[in-house]
């Protein structure tokens, strides 16, 4: 949540964290705001809204040298005050996380005289820095965040150093790109990638001084430290072409790529293959857990698990779990599932996991998140950049990782060349499945005045339902909820007349007729039904309008399910006018509890 953007070198500093910041709006977008050095003093331009506005407000600024936020409210509404960066005496600061005890701090200050301008937490940071500051810019801000509890990722400027840009890092994600005599500052290499391919990823607790040439790393302590240049491989993925304006759409319709590249690479790769078959034979439990979508993933993969091998597999919203007291210990694996690896609540999670003594493996589409820092085996999806708010073709490649894993497992080093052929086909289906655009567009425009949704399925596909809702309330704001089919008769039948939508789906063939009853339940009620299946037999289904999907078997069926539910969802938001790129209240990268 937050996005940063620094800059230090030979180009217009606004063109460069303009650029960056929108490539970042996934990390929020209720406000923007920049600060650059125009040769004199530290010029500031914030305003609410998409960094669009702060474009149009900030032409002109000249300056080599400067900091960018785009904004995710968690202290203090949208506003132009309220954005990033703050200030206070020589200091401009941009913020992405939260000081929680950012109200004792602005009281100590405040007795102390200082005047607050802003409802925000990180106003306090800036004005503690600066309250600290004997002319080292490094000894105030390690002496300030030494009082500071929460997470930070703070990118700074201070009037009396106007060639460099401060950085530190407790828990949010920073990087620093190196250039030839520029750097770059970002929560996301993709805000720089145009530039260089050479990153710094920062550790927890570490401060830096990034000028042109360089960076200069210490820890609280202002002890050097030494640290590694990483390469960053970022396709692409993350701009629009011409004729595509939406990237929920374009990376819908990148699915059959990721899955094709996650399962070569997965295929490929013996070095991974040996630690996961060396990580399972360690445990004898195994509990997954994520957010959002990337839980809704788990519950495929806790499907797939059950079915596949004889292991005792419990899912948990990672949300949850930190607050509990888990039965884990080192019989356990955790698996945790994040498109971004920067998911505070899943992070926190593992760690309480790790604490415990259990073995822990992620899932994660970001190689260098903060997450992998946490894992003895990084399972590492190859969706490619994700922009858009809904998670769609990161959320097929976990399922199909949590599939890859168990057939591994399952068949041990030398998986045949038959089943290898079958999972290899699946972006061909997932193929098939994008041909049902034009389809779901029609039943959007149909229905896109309902109220409520449900989606309704047993197993597998109450899995499924259960991302086919999240997908369509974030994007088009109805109400919706997914359930186990054979619940419905048990309170929610209560909520169908002819009002509603109900879509079911039934692709396992041990549960498909028993969800095909309740679908009668439903249309006996005169609710409207779309049933999705495979099976030819159920296509005449009475009352339904049933899609048929491409049959690939069973545990496969994820992919040509959740593409057209995907579809849905995309264009259930255009007809109703919203930007289904950023839904309302929501970021992509959720790094604040
Ligand atoms: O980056 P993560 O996968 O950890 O994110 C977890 C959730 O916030 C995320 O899956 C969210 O539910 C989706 N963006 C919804 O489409």
């Amino acid at each position: 949540m937050c996005g940063i953007v620094g800059y230090i070198g030979k180009r217009k500093a606004v063109d460069v964290i303009i650029d960056g910041l929108k490539i970042l709006e996934y990390r929020g977008y209720d406000s923007a705001g920049l600060s650059v050095f125009d040769g004199k003093k530290i010029v500031t331009v914030k305003k609410k809204g998409f960094v669009g506005e702060l474009e149009k407000n900030a032409e002109g600024l000249q300056g080599f040298c400067g900091i960018g936020h785009t904004r995710w409210a968690t202290h203090g509404a949208p506003s132009d005050s309220n954005s990033h960066p703050h200030l206070s005496g020589k200091f401009a600061l941009v913020h992405n996380g939260i000081i929680e005890n950012f109200d004792d701090i602005k009281r100590q200050l405040k007795e102390k005289g200082k005047r607050f301008l802003t409802d925000t937490d990180s106003e306090a940071a800036v004005r503690l820095i600066d309250d600290m500051y004997e002319g080292d810019v490094l000894k105030a801000v390690c002496g300030a965040v030494k009082k500071m509890k929460g997470s930070f990722a703070f990118a700074i400027l201070c009037k009396d150093f106007p060639d460099k840009v401060f950085v530190v890092k407790k828990q949010s994600p920073l990087v620093v790109g190196l250039g030839e005599g520029e750097c770059f500052v970002a929560s996301d290499c993709m805000a720089f990638s145009k530039y260089t391919d050479k990153a710094v990823y920062l550790k927890d607790n570490e401060v830096g001084v990034v000028d042109k040439d360089g960076l200069s790393l210490f820890d609280f302590n202002l002890n050097k430290k030494n640290f590694r240049t990483e390469k960053t491989d970022i396709g692409d993925d993350y701009r629009l072409s011409e004729n595509c304006s939406s990237f929920m759409y374009k990376e819908i319709f990148e699915s059959p790529k990721a899955l094709q590249y996650t399962a070569a690479d997965f295929f490929a790769d013996t070095a991974t293959q040996k630690q996961v078959i060396d990580i399972f034979s360690k445990h004898d439990k195994v509990i997954m857990l994520g957010c959002g979508t990337a839980y809704n993933a788990c519950l495929v993969g806790k499907n797939v698990f059950e079915k596949m091998l004889d292991v005792d597999c419990e899912t948990e919203l990672a949300s949850e779990f930190r607050y509990k007291n888990p039965k884990v210990n080192s019989n356990t694996l955790v698996i945790a599932v994040s498109q971004s690896g920067e998911t505070a609540d899943t992070i926190a999670a593992v760690k309480l996991a790790k604490a415990k003594g259990a073995g822990i493996a992620v899932i994660t589409n970001v190689r260098h998140s903060s997450l992998t820092r946490f894992a003895d085996v990084v399972l590492h999806t190859k969706a490619g950049a994700e922009v858009a708010v809904a998670a769609t073709k990161s959320y097929l490649t976990q399922t199909l990782m949590f599939l890859l894993v168990a057939t591994l497992l399952r068949e041990g080093s030398k998986v045949s060349e038959e089943i290898k052929k079958q999972i290899l086909k699946l972006p061909q289906t997932a193929e098939q499945a994008l041909k049902f655009d034009a389809l779901m567009q029609k039943y959007a425009k149909k229905h896109c005045q309902k109220q409520s949704v449900f989606f309704i399925g047993r197993g597998m596909d109450y899995a499924l339902a259960a991302e086919g809702t999240l997908k369509l309330k974030e994007v088009s704001y109805i109400h919706s909820e997914g359930f186990a089919a054979g619940e419905l008769k048990h309170g929610t039948l209560a909520l169908i007349d002819k009002n509603a939508l109900v879509i079911a789906i039934a692709t396992q063939r041990n549960v498909a007729e028993k969800t095909v009853n309740a679908l009668h339940e439903v249309t006996a009620r005169g609710g409207k039904v779309i049933l999705l299946t495979c099976f030819e037999k159920l296509k005449d289904t009475k009352g339904a309008e049933v899609i048929l999907l491409p049959q690939t078997g069973g545990l496969l069926m994820t992919a040509p399910a959740i593409i057209p539910l995907q579809l849905f969802a995309y264009h259930m938001s255009v007809e109703r006018g919203i930007n289904p790129d950023k839904p309302r209240n929501l970021a992509k990268s959720v790094t604040v509890e």
